[in-house]
């Protein structure tokens, strides 16, 4: 890092901060839960032991519950406040080319890139959004809608079987417990792959700690966002001091304990489905 050298604002603080609860409250939740799953394990027992008891491992699981329920409200609340302070259309909130909905550019850029893999073209001009990105952003929100959905039937049965049949407890916690673990297998594999085992960014990309990223780093990442905002002068705009280096160590110290957090847990579910599972 010097002094001189420009930086890209890519996220604000508020998505940085959401993004930050979002990591905390997850791994809790992932952790406290696969030791309810895996209750049978010795490495399940071990980490309820951290946590307290089982029991206390039920109350940070839905006090992490809230956080994370609480995240995905602001983001929703953000979108609207966004689109009214920026006067824009819904068709070009969700159509625009800064929209997290698929369009034909990631369909082109998705074929592209498996040309690209097996060095049979260039490597695609990537916008403000790469469709696994997108992929990644809707897992994440259609996740967090099951998986409250049936976990705020779990925690409160009375409530909701005063409109559903007493059944679907059973169903709710099957669909609670499986989209858990699929959630769980995706973010510490998938989404970690794609932020910060992709050969361009090996082997942690902290900018969503950060904020921003360098900007000659931008420019070869996301050269069809880069040459728009070059064009329409909006550039300057976007343009930040980078953090102060004593930050960015915290940040690295701070990322790679998720990162070893959400392997070990792969690791702790492959153990227990290879030689325990029940
Ligand atoms: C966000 C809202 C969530 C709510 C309201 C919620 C609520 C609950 C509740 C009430 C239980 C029963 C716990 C007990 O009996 O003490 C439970 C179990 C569980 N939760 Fe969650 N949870 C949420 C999110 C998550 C997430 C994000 C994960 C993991 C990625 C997760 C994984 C689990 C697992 C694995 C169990 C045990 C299921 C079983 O026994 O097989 N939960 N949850």
């Amino acid at each position: 890092m010097t002094g001189t050298k420009k930086y890209f604002l890519r996220f604000n603080t508020l998505n940085r901060s959401l993004h930050f609860f979002m990591i905390i409250s997850f791994l809790t939740l992932s952790l406290t839960g696969m030791s309810l799953k895996f209750s049978y394990t010795t490495w399940a027992k071990i980490l309820s032991r951290i946590f307290g008891g089982f029991e206390s491992a039920g109350f940070l699981h839905r006090f992490s519950a809230i956080v994370m329920i609480t995240v995905f409200l602001i983001h929703l609340i953000n979108l609207i406040v966004v689109k009214r302070k920026e006067s824009v259309s819904w068709k070009t909130m969700l159509l625009g080319e800064n929209s997290m909905l698929f369009n034909k550019k990631d369909f082109e850029d998705f074929i592209a890139s498996l040309k690209w893999f097996v060095g049979k073209g260039p490597r695609p001009e990537y916008g403000r959004w790469t469709y696994w990105e997108k992929f990644d952003y809707f897992a994440v929100f259609w996740g967090v809608f099951v998986i409250g959905l049936t976990g705020l039937t779990l925690w409160f049965p009375e409530f909701f079987t005063r409109f559903i049949p007493g059944w679907f407890i059973n169903v709710a916690t099957i669909i609670h417990s499986d989209e858990a673990l699929l959630a769980t297998g995706f973010i510490f594999t998938v989404h970690f792959f794609n932020t910060h085992l992709r050969p361009e960014k090996f082997p942690m990309d902290i900018v969503i700690f950060s904020g921003s990223v360098p900007l000659e780093e931008y420019k070869l990442d996301r050269p069809a966002e880069y040459k728009k905002l070059v064009e329409s002068g909006e550039l300057e705009k976007y343009l930040s001091d980078p953090q102060p280096s004593i930050v960015l160590i915290a940040m690295k110290i701070f990322g790679w304990a998720a990162l070893i957090t959400g392997f070990s847990v792969i690791i702790w579910i492959i153990y227990a489905m290879l030689f325990s599972y029940r």
